[in-house]
């Protein structure tokens, strides 16, 4: 989407297309540029009957149509009671108009914000433009145009007060939602299209667009690395493994990066602990995190955060042949440790110890891990909270701000020895399952074995990633997170803060 920023008054606006949030008892159609808007639409926004209809709640909406001159329509959209205006709130209407532009069958809109109180208006232009650029994306790479379809919208004009601080909120917008949309459509990519080298394919095509340093590893790499746990599961696969290696440098020389790891399995079948194949079709979203963390760093260098950042994908798929790995196997890894796999469909955790484990050798400031890791999860917290887990209680913190502040919120769960024992094996160091209580949990122990004694947490997404969702700027299917809650992070750590 072309997104551009005006500072022109309302009524001589040309667009098809103008919207305006506005918020119950407001009374900014009473005053100022609003009320000058009005009196042009010959008082066709508060006349009689318009008051009744529009009073600025959560659902209100009224579209009113122009003069000669001007905005073509104006549409006013009613975003619920002022003090409950925040930036979530302005990515969701955002969202919303653009939802009315794609019913009205028009291509480009102008979203007036001017008249709103922001209290940052950095945070407010970065959350318009999420909303919008958001909202505007849809996978339709794989089939044909449908006549039915709505029009993708492709450009927005956002109507500010003033464009330095707007201005520079809607260019960390615009990166981190092109990020967020390069992961939502790694995600759509199905099992047959995106795998382990497409993978890296997208990689160095990011690398290239934004300059990331990339490394990819094959499996002869592996080999030479001794990363046996991530082997272990693709040893089942044709498709040969990938681990990628991504490093934006825009903090200073010899600042610790602080690192994001993504589960990139291209496809779960399970293993020889073969899935069920009702909705395995799903599986294909068992490489969101590793989506993530490639969207992320698109992000990352595209807004050019001051951070040193690197971003590890390991990928693979998890399939059944003659040499595929068998419960009761013992395998070893990166770290020296040994891990009896009793269940084959437990994978995830296997990839990404060897992944954390070539991460800590980075002497990071920090690691977070985002991955497709349990069912429990789902069961625990259903699609409405990424599960947080970690050792680290300020970088716990860290993340349940910035979820919050991306709107993909996050609820801590508790790791503990107690836990870690459920992992004792008779044979090896440990073992790969946990048993079904506390699956999450003794998933994230499993993790915790791998990163040393570096600060680092982890993000369960197996319920969030993917599926339905009531955000005006999404669509069903891939959502994206938690691309913009890692984007968030990494933005608050480059400002040195919290902010
Ligand atoms: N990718 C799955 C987890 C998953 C399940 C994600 C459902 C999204 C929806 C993971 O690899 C897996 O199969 N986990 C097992 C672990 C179990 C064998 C201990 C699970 O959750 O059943
Ligand atoms: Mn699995
Ligand atoms: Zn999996």
């Amino acid at each position: 989407m072309d997104l551009d920023l005006s500072t022109e008054s309302p009524s001589s606006l040309e667009t098809p297309l103008l919207v305006i949030p506005i918020a119950e008892g407001s009374g900014v159609l009473d005053r100022g540029p609003l009320q000058a808007l009005d009196q042009h639409l010959g008082g066709g926004l508060t006349r009689g009957p318009a008051v009744d209809d529009f009073k600025g709640r959560a659902k209100d909406r009224i579209l009113v149509y122009g003069q000669e001159q001007g905005p073509d329509r104006v549409l006013l959209l009613g975003v619920g009671k002022e003090e409950d205006l925040d930036a979530q709130a302005l990515r969701d209407v955002s969202g919303r108009a653009v939802r009315e532009a794609e019913g009205l069958k028009i291509t480009r809109l102008a979203l007036y914000v001017s008249h709103l109180a922001a209290p940052s208006a950095r945070d407010w232009g970065q959350a318009a433009a999420e909303g919008l650029a958001l909202a505007a994306w849809r996978f339709q790479e794989l089939q044909a145009p449908d006549e039915d379809d709505a029009p993708l919208v492709e450009a927005a004009t956002l109507v500010v007060p003033e464009s330095g601080e707007w201005g520079e909120g809607v260019r960390i917008g615009e990166a981190f939602a092109e990020g967020e949309n390069l992961a939502r459509a790694l995600q759509a990519r199905p099992g047959n299209v995106a795998t382990p080298t497409h993978l890296a394919e997208e990689a160095a095509r990011i690398a290239k667009e934004v300059g990331l340093d990339l490394t990819v590893l094959g499996p002869r790499e592996m080999e030479e690395e001794g990363m046996k746990a991530l082997l272990s599961v693709s040893r089942g696969s044709d498709q040969e493994p990938r681990l990628m290696i991504l490093h934006h440098r825009g903090g200073p020389k010899g600042q610790a990066p602080i690192v994001l790891v993504g589960k990139g399995l291209t496809f779960d079948a399970g293993g020889i602990s073969l899935k069920p194949s009702k909705g395995m079709e799903d599986m294909k979203y068992d490489m969101s995190g590793g989506a993530a963390v490639l969207g992320a760093m698109l992000g990352v260098g595209r807004a050019g955060l001051p951070i040193n950042v690197t971003g590890i994908v390991p990928s693979s798929e998890n399939l059944i042949n003659g040499s595929a790995t068998k419960p009761g196997d013992v395998i070893g890894s990166r770290a020296g440790k040994t891990i009896e796999v009793i269940n084959t469909d437990a994978e995830g955790r296997l990839i990404l110890a060897d992944a954390l484990d070539y991460a800590t050798d980075l002497t990071p400031a920090a690691i977070v891990d985002c991955a497709t890791l349990t069912g429990a999860c789902v069961i625990a917290l259903g699609h409405h909270n990424t599960a947080v887990m970690g050792t680290d209680d300020g970088l716990i913190q860290e993340l349940e701000e910035a979820g919050a502040r991306a709107g993909q919120p996050c609820w801590r769960l508790p790791l503990g020895k107690a836990y870690r024992k459920q992992l004792d094996s008779d044979f090896a160091d440990l073992k790969n399952v946990g048993g079904a209580p506390g699956g999450s949990i003794t998933a994230a122990c499993f993790l915790q074995e791998f990163v040393g004694d570096v600060p680092w947490a982890h993000l369960d997404i197996a319920g969030t990633a993917y599926g339905e969702t009531t955000r005006s700027y999404l669509r069903k299917g891939p959502l994206g997170t938690p691309t913009r809650h890692l984007l968030e992070w990494v933005k608050a750590r480059a400002a040195g803060g919290s902010a």
